[in-house]
Order: structure tokens, then sequence, then C-alpha cells
């Protein structure tokens, strides 16, 4: 599918995980890429499989902090330079951050947690919109789109450590309300809440391991990278054109789940048997056990 041919894309943390599966695909889509990381050598290896697919030219690197306004202006900057203009800036770029009890955090860490988490969204929103506020030739307002990845974890309890959890809910906070101001100007704001995901930043090489965590949603594969890059690259094109201030949950139903309390799947009591519960009316409730009949 060619449907963002010409465009000119952004991906903040394109050098591994998610990123990088998006990278391959606004490539195979048609898109010019600027993959920015702080990691050279995984950046490296990222252009060698663009490259190895045969997208060696429409691809380039910068190591980019995302916590630093200069590096945030300097990748917008490249991708004018080296391609032109700007039409999609991805801004998924992460780490674990902080982690322990809220007394064993220390500021240094939490300060860190939300300067690469959520200081580098505001700052690749500003620059990326200044980029994108730019007329075309004719003096139309060109827009684009600013995607972001933001987490379950930062809408309900338990998803991850406080500081990632609080600084993904900010950033759900920055898609909704940049997303108001840039409207008028034909530019989309929207985010991605991946439920777990097998990439190195859960896994660290040993994907093997960490099964549990891989298989707590419902829907029964596990969460591979290109589960994000396939809704990523609808997300930036303009069949998505009517969708802007939405983060859109990806999480094979992790989130649908809910609270539990009745237990998870097969274990649910709520699906052991089957009927009505009249209340305190002083009407019978009327069960049907669907284990027995099964047995039958
Ligand atoms: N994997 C999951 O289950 C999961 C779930 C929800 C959200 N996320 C989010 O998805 C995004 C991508 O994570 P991933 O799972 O693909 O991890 P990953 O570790 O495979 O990739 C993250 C990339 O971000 C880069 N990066 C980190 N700090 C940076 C900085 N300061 N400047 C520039 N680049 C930097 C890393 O070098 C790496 O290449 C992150 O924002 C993460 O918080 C991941």
């Amino acid at each position: 599918m060619n449907r963002l041919a010409g465009k000119v894309a952004i991906v903040t943390g394109g050098a591994s995980g998610m990123g990088r599966a998006t990278v391959m695909r606004f490539l195979a889509d048609g898109a010019k890429v600027v993959v920015a990381d702080l990691n050279e050598t995984n950046g490296a290896e990222t252009l060698a499989v663009a490259k190895a697919n045969g997208h060696g030219d429409r691809v380039a690197f910068i190591r980019c902090d995302v916590a630093k306004e200069a590096d945030m202006a300097a990748t917008v900057a490249l991708a004018e330079s080296r391609f032109g203009t700007l039409d999609i800036a991805y801004l998924n770029a992460g780490v674990g951050g902080a982690f322990g009890p809220i007394a064993e955090t220390s500021v240094e860490d939490w300060d860190y947690t939300f300067a690469v988490l959520t200081r580098s969204v505001f700052l690749g929103m500003k620059h990326a919109s200044l980029a994108m506020k730019k007329h075309g030739p004719n003096g139309e307002k060109r827009g684009g789109v600013i995607l972001v990845t933001a987490s379950i974890a930062g809408m309900v309890g338990g998803g991850g450590s406080h500081a990632y959890s609080a600084a993904k809910a900010g950033v759900i906070s920055l898609i909704e309300n940049v997303a108001a101001e840039l409207g008028p100007d034909r530019i989309r704001v929207v985010g991605i809440a991946p439920g777990v995901i097998s990439t190195p930043l859960v896994h660290r090489g040993r994907p093997d391991k960490y099964e549990k965590q891989f298989s707590q949603q419902p829907w029964p594969d596990r969460g591979e990278p290109d589960v994000i890059a396939d809704v990523a690259s609808f997300l930036v094109s303009d069949e998505a054109r009517f969708i802007t201030g939405e983060t859109v949950k990806v999480d094979g139903g992790l989130l649908a789940q809910g609270v539990a309390l009745w237990g998870t799947g097969a274990d649910n009591a709520f699906m052991k048997s089957a009927g009505v519960n009249r209340g305190t009316t002083g009407e019978a409730m009327v069960v049907r056990n669907l284990q027995q009949s099964e047995k039958k």
C-alpha cells in the first residue's frame, strides 16, 4: 500500500522496538523517514535494514536526545533540509524511567523520567507544529500529523511504575489539549496507548522470560511491534483525517478486562452460569449451571 507516498516523517525512538517497526512500515507505505534516536548503534542497524529492503534513499538517521530542545529542533530541521518538508512527527522515544516505592524515588530519577517521556513530547509538538504551520507553495495551510506513543499505564492504575504512569498520563492530556489548538491549522494530534508489546524495553533481550506479562490480555496473540506500526500508519494517513485529540488503545483488550473482580477468561464467575438475579425483590433468582450442562 502506498498510503504515505510523498510524505516526510520523523520517528523518535525509531532505532528499536515499535519505533523501528513503524519506520519500516512508513517506508513500505512510501514515506521518507528521519530516524531520531540516542542509540547510534541501533540507529545504524535500522538504516541497514531499511537499505536491505530497498529504501536506502528515503531514510536518514540523526543522533537525538528527545529531552533536549536543540536536538528536537535539529531533527525537524533535518527532515526539511534532506526531504524538503515535514508532514508527520511520530513522538515515540521512551524508557522505563524511575521505579520503586514513592519514598525511594529520587528527584533526579523522577525528573529524568518526565524529561524523556513528557518534556520530549512538548518539545516535539512545539517544533513539529512550527514546521507544519509553514504555508505550502500556493499559500495553503499544509498542516500535518503529530502522533505520540502514550501507554495504557497513563489511563489506569497498576500498568507501570508511579513516575512512568504519571508521565504517560501527562502525554495523554497534552494530545487532547494541543489537538484543540492546532485543529484550525489542519494539524492533527493523535496518540496510541499500547498494552504489553514485545520489545527490548520490556523483555530486555529475553522474550521467553516474560510470557506472564505478554499473555495478560484477552486476545490470544502476543502484542508484537507490528501491531503498533499498522495502527500508526493508519492514524497518520489521510484515511484518519477526521480523528484528532484521540488516544487509541492498542492493547488486545487488556483495559476492557477492567478490574476483573470476578476473575478473567474461563475463570470469570459470570461465565460459569447463566440466568437472572432479581436482587432483594423477593422474586426468585434463576440460575443455569453451564459447567454441569457441559459435562452431560
Ligand atoms: N513495549 C511496551 O509494552 C510499551 C507499552 C506502552 C508504551 N510503550 C512506549 O512505547 C515507546 C517505544 O518503546 P519500545 O517498547 O519500542 O522500547 P524500545 O526500548 O525498544 O525503543 C525505545 C527507543 O527509544 C530510544 N530512546 C530512549 N530515550 C531516548 C532519548 N532520550 N532520546 C532519543 N531516543 C531515546 C531508545 O534508544 C530506543 O531506541 C516508549 O515511549 C514506551 O514508553 C511501550
